[in-house]
């Protein structure tokens, strides 16, 4: 039964603190069942899916395998999809993934697991869709379906516009869910056009399905599957009205949904500082008014009325959250010496501030605050950027074909006498033919992806130079996690965390900055999310710990609504014209064609328009207008080692 709560929720949705909270109860279901099936004699069908999403329900099978003797001899599973056009062999096949995530850790027999075939003749697709419906058909059905969800809002691959008696079948693939594809491929153009896929109708006929979803790029998709009238533009709606759906999700995926977006609408509210500015700045952007022209019977008229009982007349809160939002704007964000600080977001002292911004890949620090970076060091913070991953694997092969090239022709080009000192363009033209000869496979050799890496680092000692940081105050970090693995494959290990620590008590900082508390756990920010939390619970007890302000940037997807922002950075039209010009030296960051969907944004324009939509969006509320605005949210430590 649901409550009152998800009155507006039509497919029952449990939210779960993080990720593995989830997997583990869907390990455990899954464990029963094929426990209790196995025990009368009976085969358990598994529907299983790839990508990032079900990996914490695969190592928890796995670890109930290995330590708890869950047997898979009596499983029989049946894949959603797989890329068209790639052999099994071919490293991001779903059947390579499948057998290296999950399948070759368990006692399945081979014959007991079937993936769609992606190489079959074009002509003799259809006939081998039909008998892999078939195939689930004798199988019994599917007992357990397992899907995760795309941002286009697909299931599977059935991608906006699939119909509701969709069967298995060839699919085109969305313009998106190839970009999403991209970093796994080394850029969009290796990402393959078609899959098969097993259709909506083949997976509502599942006898129990259940969606997760982690971080916070799948809120939107998810509040619509849930909270919207199902519609064939959004195929996991269509999962709307089967017996036994639910959705589990985390908390970043859970936060558009109505109860958790504005839960005075759903229910009796707790009326705390956030939820009371939450509420009113809600308010404001309804009536259309500024915060201070709000009156008594706009919040009648919005369903706002309770909070006039519980808490104060409309006047006295209008007071209480324009002067808190007013407060959270700020020109010193590393704190102003011998000011005031009461109401100001950074203490005034210690002065000058030891600064760490911690950046996933080299480019988040800049593209999400570097006005902020620039603020700091003219106002005498000791900065260090430190960048966590080298990033190589988002740098398309083609920047690393012309820095090649380039050094291959300087030795020819070069006086010979000059030339035979070097033996790097003989070392670049090596390289470069490995680079034509493992076009569009992601199996790339380490000297390549160091080839990457330095252009990653060369192009964010261009941006930051710009903001006239010394050189010097850059960390590249290259955590291990990342250099040994692939997207959607990283395992991070006692290292990185230890190299995290080490940096941590190197600069003893007064404030960290850091990003990637909404991401989806298994992205690179959510990992390096993950050890900057490991890294802070070690040193916990070290004294500068307890000095430290953490501030969260939220990232270039997304800006913190106002009501979370804790610090805000004003940016002058100078001074975002500085922050573009660091921002166009990523070049390796730059769309890659086809340029066929113009929603797409360059990142410049994408962080452009994150800071004015911020800047405007105080402006609506009645605040003063500013150009553009970078936002920070103040995490407390306690909470981030809690959550
Ligand atoms: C995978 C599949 C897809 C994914 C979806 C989410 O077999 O069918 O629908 O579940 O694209 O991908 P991740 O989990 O990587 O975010």
């Amino acid at each position: 039964m649901s409550t009152e709560a998800e009155q507006f929720e039509r497919i029952s949705t449990k939210i779960f603190q993080d990720s593995n909270a989830a997997a583990t109860v869907v390990a455990e279901e899954i464990a029963d069942l094929i426990k209790s099936r196995s025990k009368d004699g009976k085969t358990t069908v598994l529907g299983l899916a790839t990508g990032s999403t079900p990996l914490p329900v695969y190592r928890e099978l796995i670890r109930k395998h290995r330590e708890e003797n869950l047997s898979f001899r009596n499983v029989i599973t049946f894949n959603l999809d797989e890329y068209y056009g790639l052999n099994t062999d071919h490293p991001e096949s779903y059947y390579q993934f499948m057998w290296q995530r999950l399948l070759g850790h368990v006692d399945i027999p081979e014959d007991q697991v079937h993936l769609p075939s992606g190489t079959t003749e074009r002509s003799k697709v259809y006939a081998n869709c039909a008998e892999y419906e078939q195939a689930i058909e004798e199988a019994g059905g599917l007992d357990y379906q397992i899907l995760g969800i795309g941002r286009t809002g697909h299931i599977g691959f059935n991608e906006p516009g699939s119909t509701r008696d969709s069967k298995t079948r060839l699919v085109t693939l969305d313009a998106l869910t190839r970009r999403d594809a991209a970093r796994d491929f080394l850029g969009e153009a290796n990402v393959p056009r078609y899959a098969i896929t097993m259709g909506v109708d083949t997976i509502l006929k599942a006898k129990r399905v259940v969606l997760m979803a982690w971080g916070q790029a799948k809120a939107g998709v998810v509040q619509q599957a849930v909270e919207e009238e199902p519609n064939e533009n959004l195929p996991a709606g269509l999962l709307q009205g089967h017996p036994d759906v639910r959705f589990f999700i985390d908390e970043s995926a859970s936060v558009s949904l109505t109860r958790i977006r504005n839960p005075w609408l759903v229910g009796p509210v707790e009326w705390t500082d956030r939820s009371i500015r939450k509420a009113v700045i809600w308010l404001s952007n309804k009536a259309n008014k500024p915060i201070l022209k709000l009156q008594d019977s706009d919040y009648n008229e919005f369903g706002l009325g309770e909070i006039l009982t519980d808490v104060a007349p409309a006047y006295d809160i209008n007071i209480r959250v324009f002067n808190q939002t007013q407060h959270t704007i700020t020109g010193w964000p590393g704190g102003k010496p011998d000011a005031d600080d009461t109401s100001r977001p950074e203490r005034a002292t210690p002065f000058p501030k030891r600064v760490l911004v911690l950046a996933p890949e080299p480019d988040e620090d800049i593209l999400c605050m570097g006005g902020t970076i620039h603020r700091l060091n003219n106002q005498g913070s000791e900065i260090t950027l430190a960048y966590l991953t080298s990033g190589n694997l988002a740098v398309p092969d083609t920047m690393a074909r012309q820095v090649l090239s380039l050094m291959s022709e300087m030795e020819k080009e070069l006086d010979q006498n000059l030339a035979e000192d070097f033996s790097l363009g003989k070392l670049a033209s090596v390289l470069l033919e490995e680079l034509q000869s493992t076009e569009g496979d992601t199996a790339e050799s380490s000297h390549i992806r160091q080839v990457k890496s330095l252009i990653r680092r060369n192009e964010a000692r261009d941006a930051s130079a710009l903001l006239k940081i010394d050189p010097s105050s850059l960390k590249f970090l290259d955590l291990p996690f990342y250099e040994t693995g692939r997207y959607r494959a990283f395992n991070p290990s006692e290292k990185d965390q230890q190299d995290l620590v080490e940096l941590l008590q190197a600069v003893k900082p007064h404030q960290i900055y850091f990003t990637g508390g909404l991401a989806d756990p298994g992205s690179v920010a959510g990992v390096c999310f993950t050890l900057l939390k490991q890294a802070l619970a070690t040193t916990a007890s070290e004294a500068w710990v307890d000095e430290t302000y953490l501030w969260s940037y939220r990232g270039l997807a997304q800006e913190w609504p106002l009501f979370e922002i804790d610090m805000a950075v004003p940016l002058s039209p100078d001074e975002l014209n500085h922050k573009t010009e660091a921002s166009f030296q990523y070049r390796s960051q730059r769309r890659q064609f086809p340029l066929r969907d113009s929603a797409h944004k360059e990142i410049w324009q994408q962080t452009d328009e994150l800071n004015r939509n911020t800047a405007a969006a105080y402006d609506d509320v009645g605040m003063a207008e500013y150009e553009a605005i970078e936002a920070f949210k103040r995490i407390q430590l306690s909470e981030l080692l809690e959550g």
